[in-house]
């Protein structure tokens, strides 16, 4: 083969086809599979956390911090999001079962209002809301594991 009938066969539609379409399309295939494994796809425990977080959420707290966790003024404080939530993640894990009285700053706000706890949460139900409010409008936690849960309740103040 001289350089001329190499030059183009490589400038060829079969060239084309298999470099230009097919090549960059597995690669994309593989990119996507790849990734889905990696992250959500591969933890369909996490993926459970969410959906179930999400609807306890919307049952027990978007009452007062709304359905977008934007909350509502100076009344209820937003977690949409919480410089309060990112620093404080046992005490959030407590304040949604024990409730949370004393005065609080979120977002350069004080906020100084009873929020009433839900007693009847289980420690699976309060992991559950956590890892969807953890990984929601721009907090980025993962998953917030029954254990951890256990043993922030553990610690919790006692009013
Ligand atoms: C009756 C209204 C009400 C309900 C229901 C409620 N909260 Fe609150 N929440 C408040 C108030 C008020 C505060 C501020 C407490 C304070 O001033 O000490 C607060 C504070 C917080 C905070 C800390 C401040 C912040 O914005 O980061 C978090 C997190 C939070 N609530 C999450 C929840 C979650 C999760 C639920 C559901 C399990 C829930 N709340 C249910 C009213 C409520």
């Amino acid at each position: 083969m001289n350089r001329g009938a190499f030059g183009s066969w490589v400038l060829g539609l079969g060239f084309r086809v298999r470099y230009c379409l097919l090549l960059p399309m597995a690669i994309g295939t593989y990119c996507l599979l790849f990734s889905c494994l990696l992250f959500s796809c591969a933890d369909p425990k996490f993926q459970q956390y969410l959906t179930e977080g999400e609807q306890l959420y919307i049952k027990n707290c978007s009452n007062c911090h709304q359905r977008n966790g934007k909350g509502l003024g100076l009344v209820y404080p937003p977690l949409a999001p919480s410089d309060f939530m990112e620093k404080n993640v046992e005490a959030v894990i407590c304040l949604m079962k024990n409730g949370q009285t004393e005065e609080i700053t979120v977002n350069g706000n004080s906020f100084n209002q009873p929020m009433p706890g839900v007693p009847s949460l289980t420690e699976l139900e309060i992991a559950e809301i956590a890892t969807y409010i953890y990984n929601s409008w721009e907090h980025e936690k993962g998953i917030i594991e029954v254990k951890q849960v256990s043993q922030s309740l553990k610690s919790c103040p006692s009013y």
